[in-house]
């Protein structure tokens, strides 16, 4: 399973092995990882999953749809290049090894 980390603002780090086809969000949920909310249920419409992926590791994402590039403009933080919402972003093999930081405040 792809590992994927979670960094939180205190630099806590949280490693996963997630299985394919979840999403950044569930995985985090179902494994407790504190600074994900998911309020939406996973359907971009809360903006309160969102994490900022380490930059060099965009490109390994798939690329946004509108309706997330949207909803990402009503993040509590403040949106960045790196900004996605963790439950449009789904698990692959290709992201093992992904880092992703978690935002101040999700609410
Ligand atoms: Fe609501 Fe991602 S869980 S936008």
């Amino acid at each position: 399973m792809p590992k994927i980390t979670y960094i939180a603002v205190d630099a806590t780090e949280t490693v996963l092995d997630l299985p394919v086809g979840t999403s950044l969000m569930r995985g985090a949920l179902t494994n407790d990882v504190d600074g994900i909310v998911g309020q939406c249920g996973g359907f971009a419409q809360c903006a309160t999953c969102h994490v900022y992926v380490d930059p060099e590791d965009l490109d390994r994402l798939a690329p946004m749809e509108e309706e997330e590039d949207g909803m990402l403009d009503f993040t509590v933080c403040a949106r960045a290049d790196n900004s996605r919402l963790g439950c449009q972003v789904k698990v692959t093999d290709a992201l093992d090894g992904l880092v992703v930081r978690l935002p101040e405040s999700q609410a």
